[in-house]
């Protein structure tokens, strides 16, 4: 027994010192790990050779379940973490995960870890990594997982990455991948995952020998520089349930049917392409195959069709922005699963079958600009979930059905320019109807009464039909942003509220309407009088009723003085002054004179107003239409965010006022007006040390918000119309942030209808749609192009062919020495040429095609200061040449 007894307590001492040395190593190594690296966030605290915690339970530290625990992952993302990835993680000898995706590190392709002899996963997404992909990746034999999407990996795939076949997800989305694929992708065959979207200088054919990637589910090409025909790959691709080909450059027909086996499909998108010829009959069914799924139908008791389809899962088939032509597929419209359709933009012909009610799932058809040539299915009315259906520009005929608006969370339709007829029914069922277009058909009778009784409606578009009657006066409810019922045989009275504020051309066509401000004027003028319930009398009462109306108005008036206004009608008005102006809302509203409105200095949001008030003082306000749902409390918070700035580059906010359907936002006012009106005049010939100081006090106001002002702010339409000049040209910077207030989805939807072509937003803003730091440096250096040039960033409205100043200077620049030849020649002198030099080398890099090239703010702060401070200066100081290279290094 005693024996028995000691041998036990033996080998568990053994056994406890084997762990405790397993484990001492084990933490050792995390800490040689961490010490490579940079933790600015002190995120890795608890990795300490105290022992008091077990390095098991250390933050992103795996272990396996049993004795002796041991690291199998080490999960560290998000945490701004940078510096060196140290090999010694490699002593891990369990090490099966890596994951540091979403932090700062700013490498080549670590390929030392392809010592680490158990590691399945290496998950470095969103770092800085950057160089090309080395022969020696083929070295990551056991790897599994490999992604390195949003980095900056340039050059080629090698072809030696053919021997990581144990692959099952190979992301290199978002990097600079260039030149061809290499013909590996086939050694792939465990393969789930492939993405190199994203990838604008990968331009090559689509690789062929994809398609023997049976177990492939998803494969996403889109947005990089494919093109020529798709191959008919489809049909080893057995798994696949999403394929992405969108906003490429390919070409050809869809590879003909019976080729085409997708059983598990829930997503095709071919958008954006030049595909063309007719769509095959059906992408989910095989030849041969007929009799099994028969049979599958039969079980499901649901043999509905002749044409018997296996693409039950499908969810999504997007091939809009094409040349499809033919007939449209027909069974897409019924499949129980399909929730969105896009095919805008082909010449697709068919019918909408009434069948499309067996879809209940759904949500979306856009198929405008084909030639449908069918009656308005009332099949379509069934959809409970269907909140946007628009087929305008096509050739359907016939009456709508009464149930065409019944879908209760219908959005938006858009029935423009068919052949419909008849009355337009009367809608009551889709109370979140917000945009309604029936423009361009054959519509009579009079426009439906309950359209007024729609409460988000906006867009109302009924122009060009033959409808009559009058305009029911409640549309005036509505808080519409479009009514055009231009074109139609209207006659009556125009509700009041629907003239003042909306451009008279939305009226136009309509001999028999009349009021204030249109040809004719009523007979029956004194709309009052109606309102408070007087008959017709004479001349005498009506006026004493108008009088009397008068009394009654102001007397209202004068109870809901502070918070109401009389020409919004019922709209409550709330504000914050953050400065004492001594004037109401309403003082301010009755103030703004259309005429002196500037939709110049305003911007895409709104009008800008100036506005005197009776001290004398003058400021300005600018409108802008609220679309957002904020709350008041919410808008208050913001606006007390971007009020608190104080900095004598910024104007400054006064204060706001909010109606329900509008936000004034009251600024300083700046006499000289914005820079981007004062170099858009012939005459700009400002000397050269104004302008550096405008620059200088342009990049002190960015700096300020992107890095001292809590919260940092990015400014994120930053252009030389949005820089207020004062008498003493020191520049302040406006309509940063707007999103804040307009909401964020407006201000996108905006800047990128408004813009999308804007020489002012950096290029990369066209694929990540997202705003940066970078962005706004970008930006500053048009600005500063401009400065230098004297030339306008952009013309929007110029009929000529118009070279943006980025691309102007850049071009100049090719031609040797021509760097001074794109310097505004009007002041350019022995004396300031120097500096101009300097600050062009400055532009030049912020206007970078690469957004990590770009300088800090403070850092653009700096130099442009040290040109102001350095009288003497070599030409030979100025690295141009570099600078250049750099740019055209990389297609613009
Ligand atoms: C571990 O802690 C001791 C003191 O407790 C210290 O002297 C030693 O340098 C530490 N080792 C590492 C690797 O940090
Ligand atoms: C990790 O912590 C948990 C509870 O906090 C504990 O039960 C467990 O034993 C610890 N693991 C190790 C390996 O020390
Ligand atoms: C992480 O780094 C980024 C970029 O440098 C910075 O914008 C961000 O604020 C950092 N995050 C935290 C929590 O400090
Ligand atoms: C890599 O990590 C990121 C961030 O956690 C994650 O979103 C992504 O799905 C991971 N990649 C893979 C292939 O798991
Ligand atoms: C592809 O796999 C085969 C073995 O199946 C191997 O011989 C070949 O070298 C691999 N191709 C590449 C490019 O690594
Ligand atoms: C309609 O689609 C064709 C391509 O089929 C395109 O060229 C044309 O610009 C589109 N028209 C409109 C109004 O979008
Ligand atoms: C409706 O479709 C027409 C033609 O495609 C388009 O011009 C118009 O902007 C659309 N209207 C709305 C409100 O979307
Ligand atoms: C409008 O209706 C009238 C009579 O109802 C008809 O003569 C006219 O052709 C119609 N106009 C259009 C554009 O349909
Ligand atoms: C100008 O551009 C062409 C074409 O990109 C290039 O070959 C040439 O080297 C450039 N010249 C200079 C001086 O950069």
């Amino acid at each position: 027994m005693a024996s028995n007894c000691k041998i036990i307590l033996y080998f568990s001492c053994i056994f406890s010192s084997f762990l405790v040395s397993s484990a001492f190593s084990e933490a050792q190594v995390l800490l040689q790990f961490k010490n490579s690296i940079n933790d600015p966030l002190d995120a890795l605290s608890d990795w300490s050779n105290s022992t008091a915690i077990h390095h098991c339970n250390w933050t992103g530290v795996s272990c396996t379940n049993d004795v002796p625990f041991s690291v199998t992952s080490l999960t560290l993302q998000s945490l701004n973490l940078s510096g060196e990835i140290s090999v010694s993680v490699c002593e891990l000898e369990n090490l099966a995960h890596l994951n540091l995706a979403d932090n700062l590190f700013n490498l080549p392709i670590p390929l030392h870890l392809s010592e680490c002899v158990s590691l399945e996963t290496l998950n470095l997404s969103t770092n800085l990594i950057w160089g090309t992909i080395q022969e020696q990746i083929s070295q990551f034999k056991s790897l599994k997982v490999f992604d390195f999407s949003s980095n900056h990996i340039e050059g080629n795939i090698p072809e030696s990455i053919g021997s990581l076949q144990q692959l099952k997800v190979f992301n290199l989305g978002s990097n600079f991948l260039s030149g061809s694929d290499p013909m590996v992708f086939g050694n792939f065959t465990e393969l789930e995952v492939l993405d190199l979207s994203q990838n604008p200088f990968l331009i090559t054919e689509l690789p062929v020998d994809i398609g023997k990637l049976s177990k492939l589910e998803k494969l996403l090409l889109q947005n990089s520089g494919f093109h020529g025909e798709i191959p008919d790959f489809f049909q080893g691709l057995k798994s696949l349930k999403l394929l992405d080909l969108s906003q490429n450059h390919l070409t050809g027909k869809i590879p003909r049917v019976g080729s085409f086996f997708l059983p598990n499909l829930v997503s095709f998108d071919v958008s954006q392409n030049k595909l063309f010829g007719s769509f095959p009959k059906g992408i989910c069914e095989a030849e041969g195959l007929v009799s099994l799924s028969l049979h599958t139908n039969l079980l499901n008791g649901s043999i509905q069709h002749e044409s018997i389809n296996e693409c039950m899962n499908l969810e999504r088939f997007e091939v809009q922005n094409n040349r499809f032509s033919g007939d449209f597929p027909s069974w897409l419209w019924s499949l129980p699963k399909i929730k969105l359709i896009r095919a805008e933009n082909n010449r697709f012909t068919g019918e909408i079958p009434d069948s499309i009610s067996e879809s209940a799932q759904l949500e979306q058809v856009q198929i405008d600009n084909n030639s449908f040539n069918s009656k308005f299915p009332p099949g379509l009315g069934k959809l409970r979930s269907l909140y946007r259906f628009s087929a305008s520009l096509n050739g359907l005929y016939g009456e709508l059905p009464p149930n065409f608006c019944d879908s209760p969370v219908m959005s938006i339709i858009n029935l423009s320019h068919n052949y419909l007829s008849g009355r337009i029914p009367e809608v009551r069922n889709c109370i979140k109807l917000v945009s309604l277009s029936l423009a361009d058909n054959g519509f009579i009778g009079e426009i439906p009464e309950s359209l007024s009784e729609l409460p988000v409606l906006t867009y109302l578009d009924l122009s060009c039909n033959n409808l009559t009657g009058s305009i029911p006066q409640d549309l005036e409810n509505l808080k519409l942003a479009l009514f055009n019922v231009s074109f139609n045989q209207l006659s009556g009275r125009v509700p009041s509220s629907l003239i003042s504020g909306l451009p008279a051309s939305f009226l136009q066509g309509n001999p028999g309407l009349c009021g204030p401000g249109l040809p004719s004027s009523c007979s029956d003028d004194k709309g009052m009088s109606k309102r408070f319930g007087l008959t017709k009398l004479t001349v005498a009462i009506i006026s004493i009723g108008l009088a009397f109306a008068l009394v009654i108005f102001a007397l209202g008036f004068y109870l809901v003085y502070r918070s109401y206004m009389p020409k919004f009608e019922s709209c409550p008005w709330r504000s914050v002054f953050f400065y004492p102006l001594r004037v109401t809302e309403l003082d301010l509203i009755m103030l703004m004179d259309e005429k002196a409105a500037s939709g110049k200095t305003g911007g895409i949001f709104g009008r800008v107003y100036a506005v005197t008030l009776p001290s004398g003082e003058l400021i300005a306000v600018k409108k802008i239409l609220k679309f957002s749902i904020h709350s008041w409390k919410s808008l208050k918070s913001e606006m007390k965010t971007l009020a608190k700035i104080r900095h004598r580059n910024i104007v400054k906010i006064l204060g706001f006022c909010q109606s329900d359907d509008s936000i004034l936002l009251i600024y300083e006012y700046l006499p000289k007006g914005s820079l981007g009106d004062l170099i858009g005049k012939p005459d700009f010939n400002i000397p050269w040390s104004v302008r550096l100081k405008i620059a200088i006090g342009i990049a002190q106001g960015l700096a300020y918000l992107h890095q001292d002002y809590v919260p940092h702010l990015l400014h994120k339409n930053l252009k030389s119309k949005n820089i207020l000049l004062d008498n003493d040209f020191e520049p302040k910077l406006t309509g940063f942030s707007l999103d804040r207030i307009v909401g964020e989805t407006v201000f996108h939807s905006t800047l990128s209808s408004e813009s999308a072509n804007s020489c002012y937003l950096a290029p990369e803003y066209g694929y990540t749609k997202k705003a940066t730091e970078q962005g706004d440096t970008y930006s500053f250096g048009v600005i500063l192009l401009e400065l230098l040039t004297g030339r306008q960033a952009e013309l929007k409205e110029s009929t000529e062919p118009f070279l943006d100043v980025v691309k102007w200077v850049r071009r100049k620049i090719n031609i040797t020495n021509g760097a001074l030849k794109a310097l505004d020649s009007k002041i350019t002198s022995t004396s300031s040429q120097q500096q101009m030099m300097g600050a062009l080398e400055i532009a030049l890099s912020c206007t970078s095609v690469v957004p990590e090239k770009r300088p800090s703010t403070w850092e653009i702060v700096k130099r442009l200061q040290c040109l102001d401070s350095r009288t003497t200066f070599s030409v030979q100081d100025i690295d141009i040449s570099g600078c250049i290279e750099s740019e055209s290094s990389v297609p613009v």
